[in-house]
């Protein structure tokens, strides 16, 4: 399924202030994406980071990556602020980062745990491609198939997950693809109440609490304990790092 951006928009700034918290994963995802793009470069001049939100991965770029000016965007206003307290003099581009245009070509474009929400991945590669310089690099993590599973059994619902060969060959087409990983992690809840006040504070209920009743929730979760005794909640990341060609 698609989610319109000012949905997403709604509960990713409604989340804000819970989300570095309890935003385990997407921490795991920033750390590893940081770490595997230190391996192949340090040094940029311009960075552009996209879906920047609170700053999670802002914040282990700067200890680990250099850079002469940061350019971040997101769809909320205030994530300005967040990026700014970790590198004040950013050029922040508020706004989808599917229609944004740069002001000067990039060294480094990187985004953590936001790929998924865009409708057209090879449009939106193809397009980034041209504010890259020679040499530029798209790093980003994003999710696979298998993301958040058992709520797909469950409902039915999900995210139009690309997994990690599709995305490889949009990407082939127009950059050298340098490093590719995927993992998962299993976090576990006490029931699941507690499982969708985590999906609500990280602000990935776009999906799956749009229009539900009481009796909807209280139909999900005695499903979910009925399925799933230990509540469980996988989460299936993927890292991709590629270099313009
Ligand atoms: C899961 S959060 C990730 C935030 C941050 N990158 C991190 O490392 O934790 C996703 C962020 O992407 C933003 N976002 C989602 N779709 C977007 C779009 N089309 N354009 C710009 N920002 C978007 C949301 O507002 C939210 O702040």
């Amino acid at each position: 399924m698609q989610v319109n951006p000012k949905l997403i928009k709604k509960h990713f700034e409604k989340s804000f202030d819970t989300y570095n918290k309890n935003a385990i994963v997407q921490k795991i995802m920033a750390e590893k994406l940081i770490e595997n793009l230190s391996n192949i470069r340090t040094e940029f001049d311009n960075i552009l980071e996209l879906g920047s939100g609170t700053g999670l991965l802002t914040s282990d770029l700067v200890k680990k990556i250099s850079f002469k000016k940061y350019f971040a965007n997101d769809l909320i206003e205030k994530s300005k602020f967040y990026i700014n307290k970790i590198i004040p003099d950013t050029v922040f581009y508020c706004g989808n980062a599917q229609r944004i245009t740069p002001s000067q070509k990039m060294d480094l474009i990187i985004s953590n745990a936001m790929f998924q929400w865009f409708e057209n991945l090879e449009k939106v590669c193809i397009n980034y491609k041209r504010f890259l310089k020679k040499d530029g690099i798209l790093a980003f993590s994003t999710f696979s198939p298998e993301n958040f599973k058992e709520i797909r059994n469950l409902t039915g619902l999900s995210l139009d997950y690309k997994s990690l060969e599709e995305i490889k060959n949009i990407l082939k087409k127009e950059f050298e693809i340098v490093y590719t990983e995927e993992f998962s992690t299993t976090l576990k809840f006490s029931n699941p109440l507690e499982l969708l006040a985590h999906i609500k504070k990280t602000g990935v209920n776009s999906l799956t609490t749009q229009y539900w009743t009481f009796k909807e929730v209280k139909n999900f979760c005695d499903r979910y304990k009925d399925q799933y005794p230990d509540i469980p909640l996988t989460y299936c990341p993927m890292i991709v790092i590629c270099k313009k060609i």
